[in-house]
């Protein structure tokens, strides 16, 4: 993102896990349960060993949310990732295996009726889990489509309870810079911090994710509980929150704090608004390696467009 980088959807061939692979794995996990499929993928096993909600997953599919090309194979999604606390490399993915998601305490606090501390599997049991295939663009011009487990946000707003004054939702990360060693390159204001509005938060697409393929979700995705805005760029969609705060002030955000002419508050996905460095019409499919067109809203413009009506003067896409 802001730093200088290598091209590093050059996937090599070797990861490119064909889709049929994913759903094979889903039958079986339907078909024999966890234990069969232990044996048979080895790596499916290891987040189901640890994770003490592991059971809940898979998680019934959510058909209303659909996607126009195929799932992106798991082995990339788990591997080329953006996790600036363990690197500025897309390649965290083992370093990002120290974070230790249990114990994980969430807090919830600001403008609520009373300040809330969870543990992270109390949360996920009170929630209404449900499977949705999403497609994500990155503010760098690649893409993916994942199929998500987790809840709507507007159920972590009920849960919260907050004042009716309350306008926007703030997010932020953990802070644990000996395992997270990113996070001691001072020059970054940690911890990652991202926020919204109350509208979007209570909008239907705006989704927690606590799993993806059908357990919980890996380390370098972002687990135990990540946020996806699927109608903007990724980095609003922060990873591993340990803390919501409902504010009436706009938060400062971690990337428009670093780079506030290259980055804002809104960052909705738009062909038509170029980043200052490079142009935002197309974007890089990891799965093909092939460029396709960016739609507005990154396609989701029936959900989200009346959020924004009568907000021209406002940044809406940086
Ligand atoms: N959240 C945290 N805490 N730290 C990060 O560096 N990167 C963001 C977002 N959330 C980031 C984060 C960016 S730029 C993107 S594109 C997505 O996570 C990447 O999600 P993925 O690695 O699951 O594809």
């Amino acid at each position: 993102m802001y730093i200088k980088r290598t091209r590093g959807w050059e996937i090599p061939e070797r990861l490119a896990t064909p889709e049929s692979t994913y759903f094979d794995r889903r039958q079986i996990l339907a078909a024999g349960g966890v234990g069969l499929a232990s044996s048979a993928f080895p790596f499916v096993a290891r987040a189901a060993d640890t994770d003490p909600t592991a059971d809940l997953y898979p998680a019934p599919r959510n058909s209303r949310y659909t996607i126009n090309r195929p799932v992106t194979p798991e082995s990339i999604n788990t591997t080329y990732n953006n996790f600036y606390e363990f690197g500025t490399q897309r390649n965290i993915s083992a370093a990002a295996e120290a974070l230790p998601t249990r114990p994980w305490e969430v807090k919830i606090d600001g403008m609520v009726e009373e300040e809330i501390t969870t543990d992270i599997d109390t949360l996920i049991r009170r929630m209404p889990l449900e499977e949705r295939l999403y497609r994500h663009r990155c503010v760098e011009a690649w893409s993916i489509t994942v199929p998500w487990t987790g809840f709507p946000v507007s159920e972590l707003v009920k849960f919260a309870r907050p004042l009716g004054d309350a306008q926007y939702l703030r997010m932020e990360t953990f802070m644990m810079p000996d395992v997270a060693t990113g996070q001691k390159q001072v020059w970054y204001p940690w911890p990652y911090v991202e926020g919204v509005t109350m509208a979007e938060a209570n909008n239907e697409l705006a989704f927690l994710v606590t799993g993806a393929y059908g357990k919980p979700v890996a380390k370098s995705m972002g687990a135990p509980l990540r946020i996806h805005l699927p109608w903007k760029y990724g980095f609003k969609s922060i990873k591993s929150i340990v803390r919501f705060t409902f504010t009436d002030e706009r938060p400062i955000t971690f990337w428009e704090e670093l780079g506030p002419s290259e980055y804002g508050f809104w960052a909705n996905v738009n062909p038509d608004v170029a980043h200052p460095r490079w142009s935002q019409a197309t974007e890089r499919d990891l799965a093909t390696n092939e460029r396709i067109p960016t739609e507005l809203y990154n396609g989701y413009g029936e959900f989200v467009a009346d959020l924004y009506a009568g907000m021209d003067d406002q940044r809406l896409y940086m």
